[in-house]
């Protein structure tokens, strides 16, 4: 088992970017020139963007739309519920969101058994991660987390002065448990789990989870990143929240951005005990706005939407897990919207082919150098991907 202790970010993004799109020996010119193509450029171009987080979606030089397989979003939604509700509510954007917040804390609240009080509405959930991170990774504490995973939280930590602990993950690319526990310390402020985990899309047993928390929210807090429960085999099962009633020192943090379609319009949530929640209110720096409230108050409640989405996304990564099987490729068993596979080479090699046929895929994640995150599209648009793999792969 690997167990390292990094006190910077493990992935490099930057710097990595820069290698992948500009040999050291060659001129940006020179580059484009051997390259031959603008096409090449503009893809080049795409992976160039200074946050790898935020690649640039330059459309293909040929016309057409970039196919976004990139960010684990959901390309069915915002739901027509949610939709209708922006439009009625439109005309009453000069008022705050007094009513809606409370609103959807409440259904929320519901839901889960909990009590509005152990609900926070944040301006997405990745604001979550920040609140929790800056209250207990920060200033000398120790922030331990999984490595590959969802760097949001940790980044933010090391930037307030906390110091990051990064436990690689299992054989089976799932969360170590063990090794992270085995890191706790008396200096260990927060533990972060994502499950599933982005990028892999594994899960951890729950069992495991479950006796993980018992030990380890003892000791510090737990951050449970819950933002794609809801596409899991069994999500009323997998989620943590029976935790929060039990009120141990565990935050869960959820999402509308995953299965809701609704990334553009910022909307998260946490659930934790009121004590909790109370010191994150006090130093959120953000609300959401009133079009993601009422959208997320209608698209809540629509069950139905959340089932096809659902279906959907899970008829893709059939198809998706077919072609892998046809071409050889080892991946991983996902949990989510995405599913993470091993190209055999470099990834950006494999990043600028799919560019040049018009598809964005996942940015690197080290130490899996050669494995590519891939999320999944509409229905009718995979074959756009899968028919682009076929032809990279059988050519290599
Ligand atoms: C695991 C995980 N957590 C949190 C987020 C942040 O999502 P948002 O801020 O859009 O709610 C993401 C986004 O991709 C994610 O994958």
């Amino acid at each position: 088992m690997l167990v390292e202790v990094h006190l910077r970010s493990p992935n490099k993004k930057v710097d990595h970017m820069k290698t992948l799109s500009m040999p050291s020996h060659a001129s940006r010119r020179d580059v484009f020139r051997t390259a031959g193509t603008a096409f090449v450029g503009a893809a080049l171009a795409g992976l160039q963007a200074p946050n790898a987080r935020a690649q640039s979606y330059t459309p293909p030089a040929g016309g057409g739309e970039l196919l976004r397989l990139s960010a684990n979003e959901n390309p069915y939604g915002p739901s027509e519920s949610a939709k209708q509700a922006m439009m009625a509510a439109m005309s009453e954007g000069w008022k705050y969101a007094t009513a809606e917040m409370p609103a959807l804390a409440k259904l929320i609240a519901e839901r889960e058994g909990l009590s509005p009080d152990n609900v926070i509405i944040t301006e997405g959930s990745a604001e979550v991660l920040r609140i929790v991170s800056l209250l207990y990774g920060s200033q000398g504490s120790e922030m331990i987390a999984a490595r590959p995973t969802f760097e949001q939280g940790p980044d933010y930590a090391e930037k307030v002065g906390g110091q990051l602990v990064w436990v690689d993950l299992d054989k089976d690319m799932k969360h170590d448990l063990a090794g992270m526990e085995g890191r706790i310390t008396n200096k260990t402020g927060l533990i972060y789990i994502c499950n599933p985990n982005n990028p892999t899309a594994t899960m951890v047993q729950t069992k495991d989870l479950r006796s993980f928390i018992g030990v380890a929210a003892s000791r510090a807090m737990v951050l449970v990143d819950e933002a794609y429960i809801d596409l899991v085999d069994d999500p009323a099962g997998s989620a943590m929240v029976d935790q929060v009633r039990a009120g141990k020192n565990v935050i869960i943090a959820r999402t509308f951005s995953k299965i809701h379609g609704m990334a553009g319009l910022r909307l998260g949530f946490a659930l934790a005990r009121p004590d909790i929640i109370k010191r994150m209110n006090e130093v959120r720096m953000s609300s959401p706005n009133k079009m993601g409230l009422v959208a997320g108050v209608a698209s809540y409640q629509d069950k139905e939407f959340m089932a096809s989405s659902r279906k959907l996304v899970r008829e893709c990564l059939t198809m998706t897990c077919k072609t892998l099987d046809e071409l050889g490729l080892r991946y991983t068993k996902s949990q989510a919207n995405f599913v993470m596979f091993d190209t055999g080479k470099p990834l950006r090699e494999f990043s600028i082919a799919m560019r040049q046929k018009g598809v964005a895929v996942g940015r690197p994640f080290a130490p899996y150098d050669t494995w590519c995150r891939v999320s999944m599209g509409r229905v009718e648009q995979m074959p756009q991907f899968l028919d682009a793999m076929r032809a990279h792969f059988k050519k290599a």
